[in-house]
């Protein structure tokens, strides 16, 4: 195994472009763990019942904000979940109140997405009070009509038509899967970008369905073929400034995940950073590990430059069974990276 990073290196604290941290004692238990590694989160809004309004967005970052305790780094970015009633009243109001995304779920499409949008076209007028607000738009793309691998290429289309329709509108295809996403979003223009996970980067449909069941690392969209997972690795390793970090990590209760329906979502906060050094350093550079973790997607949300620092050391440990009562990605293997607790940037 080739050792191209230095045993010892520091980079500005990353960032999670795509997060869910949950209610309630689930949400005390795991905020701690996502601001251990990241510094701004774009937090999804698929509670129940969900994030609609300020009055229910300001209490949620108010209820993370607590639960994050000691961690000054830690900047929860609000999202709101996207409803065919928004008005363009009500998304200013949410813009007002420090709402930073809205996100699309097409009704049925994932955990939680039974109150999504049912018909996308309705939402063209929201899309257009987000535009004009300035907002991001989030997307989970994946069309839950078609058969499960088509999913997200199936979708395809809807956003090609929303960029198009709203030229000034940021949006962000989330979790792709796909090497027509990838493809998708370069052919686009620059207000179009995608997150990646970490589990995307590393696994395919094999990892949960190849050999043994493995429900912890199902998600949706589900993990697809080589040449997919390849095309992300291609795009996370690129110049493209339109694919950066967004772990998507989602933890479910064990009895949640190992059922006979069993809900989607990994768990890789813990992990996520050590193990996209190590695909990085096997894929790709130091310069493309630090563009795709601490600044394209900073840049694409405007957000400032982190003034916090954190140094990882190749120091192997071995990831826990259980975080709480949550199976982890590589839970019980060996990850090669350490990190530092967050530290200010001196001179910064
Ligand atoms: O696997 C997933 N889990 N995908 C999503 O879109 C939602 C998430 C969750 O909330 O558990
Ligand atoms: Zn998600």
């Amino acid at each position: 195994m080739s050792r191209q990073f230095p045993d010892t290196f520091s980079l500005p604290l990353p960032d999670d472009f795509h997060l869910h941290l949950r209610q309630d004692e689930a949400l005390l238990r795991y905020v701690p763990d996502a601001a251990a590694s990241f510094g701004r989160v774009i937090v999804m809004p698929n509670t129940t019942p969900p994030i609609r309004d300020e009055h229910s967005l300001s209490r949620y970052r108010e209820q993370i904000m607590t639960a994050a305790g000691d961690a000054p780094w830690f900047v929860p970015l609000m999202t709101f979940k996207i409803a065919e009633s928004h008005t363009a009243d009500a998304v200013r109001r949410l813009a007002e109140s420090g709402a930073t995304a809205g996100k699309l779920y097409p009704q049925g499409a994932t955990t939680n997405a039974e109150d999504g949008v049912s018909d996308i076209r309705a939402a063209w007028p929201v899309f257009a009070a987000m535009e004009a607000q300035d907002l991001v738009l989030c997307i989970h793309g994946e069309d839950p009509s078609s058969f499960v691998l088509d999913r997200e290429d199936a979708f395809l289309p809807i956003v090609d038509q929303i960029a198009s329709d709203f030229p000034r509108l940021r949006i962000v295809l989330e979790h792709i899967t796909t090497a027509r996403a990838v493809d998708l979003v370069l052919r686009l223009p620059d207000n179009v970008a995608a997150t990646i996970t970490v589990h995307h980067l590393l696994l395919t449909l094999d990892a949960i369905i190849g050999g043994f069941l493995n429900p912890h690392v199902f998600c949706k969209p589900v993990m697809k073929r080589p040449e997919d997972r390849e095309a992300l690795a291609r795009a996370a390793c690129s110049d493209s400034p339109k694919f950066f970090f967004g772990s998507d990590s989602a933890p479910h209760p064990i009895g949640a995940k190992e059922s006979s329906c069993g809900c989607a979502g990994v768990y890789t906060a813990p992990v996520a950073m050590p193990l996209l050094i190590d695909f990085f350093e096997r894929h790709g550079t130091m310069e493309s590990l630090r563009a795709f973790c601490c600044e394209r997607g900073r840049r694409f949300y405007r957000v400032p430059p982190s003034d916090y620092e954190v140094t990882y050391t190749r120091e192997a440990w071995t990831v826990p069974a259980t975080y709480g009562d949550v199976v982890p990605l590589n839970a019980g293997r060996a990850v090669s990276w350490t990190a530092s607790r967050p530290t200010i940037i001196s001179g910064g």
